[in-house]
């Protein structure tokens, strides 16, 4: 029987040409085939897994070498400090996404009894984060199929979250009510972009990932939905492609928006942009 390092090794060799992080990868999998923290392989190279660990490790090897992605082969992923349960149904959450999770927080009254809706929530991450942060505010999660609701149902009680409301609707065709905040990280990826063909895209699904011909349907239809839904006053910031910031812009000033401001990501490309709806004019 072969020790973990030993499987470490041969795994780290099979990955190399097929993942960029073939060291990290073999540990996090080996981490999980055993049920223990990562720490664990340090500190017991020599320790041997059981036939059936070191075989489901093999197939999970095998699979990343395909170009599964690790989250999904693993089931999970860490999201602003939370670990989220993800599906092939919906996107894996990214780090770039918690910027739009930091710009809702800065943005609004984290002490008022806010209701801020997360359109396109996927597994939750950033309706989940906004609700653990903020226990003020009630969160509504949306998203389109039923799957989808109960990751999202499994993540929230995984976590601990109270305040989100599930809403299986295409964007806001279920939303009745007002809201004093709506985020959104849509598809923004155009449907012919070589992208969509590359890397752990593959595995995910495109009704997460492409919008149209140039990216921007969805987020041409959720402005139009949104200024609806939305108080005086109201916020709507979307994640969007490093190049659809002046796109974006433009569609929220059209659509009325005020106050319309983009920030960069930590590669310096504008990534999240916000705008706010007009407050109500006091009659003179
Ligand atoms: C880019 S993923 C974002 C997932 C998650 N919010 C995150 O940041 O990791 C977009 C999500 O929008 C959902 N979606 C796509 N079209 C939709 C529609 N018409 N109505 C509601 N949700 C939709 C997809 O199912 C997917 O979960």
């Amino acid at each position: 029987m072969a020790s973990v390092s030993e499987l470490l090794r041969a795994a780290r060799q099979r990955l190399e040409g097929y993942s960029p992080t073939a060291d990290v990868d073999a540990r996090v999998l080996m981490a999980h085939c055993l049920n223990k923290p990562s720490s664990f392989l340090f500190t017991w190279p020599e320790h041997q897994p059981t036939d059936s660990e070191a075989r489901l490790f093999q197939q999970w090897i095998a699979r990343r070498v395909e170009g599964e992605p690790v989250a999904y082969l693993i089931g999970r992923r860490e999201f602003y400090g939370h670990e989220f349960l993800v599906s092939p149904d919906t996107l894996i959450p990214r780090p770039d996404t918690e910027l739009l999770v930091d710009m809702a927080l800065n943005h609004l009254d984290g002490n008022a009894p806010l209701r801020v809706a997360d359109l396109g929530t996927g597994t939750g991450a950033i309706a989940i984060s906004l609700a653990l942060a903020r226990p003020a505010w009630q969160l509504f999660a949306v998203d389109m199929d039923a799957a989808i609701m109960d990751l999202v149902e499994r993540n929230c009680h995984r976590l601990g979250a109270h305040n989100v409301q599930l809403v299986q609707s295409n964007w806001c065709e279920q939303l009745n009510d007002r809201f004093d905040a709506i985020v959104s990280n849509p598809p923004y990826i155009a449907e012919d972009d070589p992208h969509l063909e590359q890397g752990d895209v593959r595995f995910e699904p495109l009704t997460a990932l492409a919008s149209g011909r140039d990216g921007l349907e969805d987020i041409r239809l959720i402005i139009t939905q949104a200024v609806t839904r939305l108080v005086p006053g109201g916020l709507l910031a979307f994640e969007h492609g490093y190049d659809q910031a002046e796109e974006v812009r433009e569609l929220m000033r059209e659509a009325g928006l005020t106050a319309l401001a983009s920030h960069r990501d930590m590669a310096g490309h504008e990534r999240v942009t916000l705008g706010f709806m007009p407050r109500a004019r006091h009659a003179d």
